[in-house]
């Protein structure tokens, strides 16, 4: 039975030369098995430093403290040595930045027949078959060709494909998919979403996928999360949040789509910058003067779900 990913008060912050960086800011939430998660949120919104601390993943100049259950562990506290039998096996990542993850002077085919045998016990025939399995769902015609390439061989689109297959080779019960469709064209990005999908009905792979496109993401979860400088503003199931967000800031992230007319969010009002409430009131334009005073709680969200905004107080 795979378990859910229960995180309690998660805050990262950063170490860096200017002095700490916070990234996500007292985030709890419970990711059920059995689901697609989504998790939505502008550029430098933490979607990836949560992701990335479910594996221990992050730089040591970052600072973790919080609870994340998993099963009877705490994947924040339990060692290392445990947590990296859990990684590619129960919780695999398909990372956001393709280029860095995989291996310079590896063969393709290699890495990914590496994560299949890394903890399957198959042969490296059936880890061979499995491996051009992947490639071929992924969109690679001539899996052979590619198994026998080296990533410096690899376009954008094909490295963006090959950690997908790589994140999923171990067959995890749980894969973090970070950007998974970033810089595909839309034919690729819907043939990846296909192999999610299909990854997901065949072998029961829980996910956690963060994206800035929201088409896959009303495609493919199940539910959302939305998030703000490393807040969690609005939760609820996929295809309502995306079509009636609640939180100005989601109205803000799907009305600067294409077919809606594409208004951005606006930037922060300099008048409002010195204030004590709400982390989205310097930008938001529904604002009331309450807003910067306090901070709101997660109100219960018309339609199912939770929003941390005042107007549903
Ligand atoms: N190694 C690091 N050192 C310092 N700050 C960092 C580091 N990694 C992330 N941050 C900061 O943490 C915050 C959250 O970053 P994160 O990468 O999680 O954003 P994101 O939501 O994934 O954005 P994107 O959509 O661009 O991928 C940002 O302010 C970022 O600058
Ligand atoms: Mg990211």
């Amino acid at each position: 039975m795979v378990p859910d990913i229960e995180i309690r008060g998660l805050s990262v912050w950063f170490e860096t030369a200017q002095g700490p960086v916070a990234a996500v800011d007292d985030l709890s939430t419970t990711f059920r098995a059995g689901r697609i998660s989504g998790v939505i949120g502008e550029s430098g919104s933490g979607k990836s430093v949560m992701g990335l601390s479910l594996l221990r993943l992050l730089p040591n100049t970052a600072h973790v403290t919080g609870e994340c259950r998993f099963g009877k562990a705490d994947l924040y506290a339990m060692p290392l040595r445990e947590l990296r039998r859990l990684r590619g096996a129960s919780i695999g990542l398909i990372p956001q930045n393709p280029g860095a993850s995989l291996d310079p002077v590896m063969k393709i085919g290699r890495q990914i027949a590496e994560g299949i045998t890394a903890h399957g016990g198959l042969s490296r025939r059936e880890a061979a078959e499995r491996t051009a399995g992947l490639l071929r769902q992924f969109g690679f015609a001539d899996p052979e060709k590619i198994a026998g390439q080296y990533a410096f061989q690899m376009s954008g689109g094909m490295c963006q494909r090959l950690v997908s297959a790589l994140g999923l080779a171990g067959r995890p019960g749980w894969v973090v998919a970070d950007e998974p469709t970033k810089g595909l064209d839309a034919v690729l990005r819907s043939q990846v979403c296909t192999v999610l999908r299909q990854i997901y009905t065949e072998h029961h792979t829980s996910m956690i996928l963060v994206t800035h496109d929201l088409y896959l993401a009303r495609r493919l979860c199940d539910d959302i999360r939305v998030l703000y400088m490393g807040q969690i503003v609005e939760q609820g199931g996929a295809v309502d949040v995306l079509d009636h967000p609640r939180h100005p800031y989601t109205a803000g992230l799907t009305g600067a789509l294409p077919g809606r007319g594409m208004v951005p969010i606006p930037p922060p009002d300099p008048e409002r910058l010195d204030h004590r409430g709400c982390p989205f009131y310097p930008r938001c334009s529904r604002a009331e003067a309450h807003c910067g005073r306090a901070r709101p709680g997660d109100f219960d969200r018309p339609g199912g779900g939770k929003v941390r905004c005042f107007r549903y107080a």
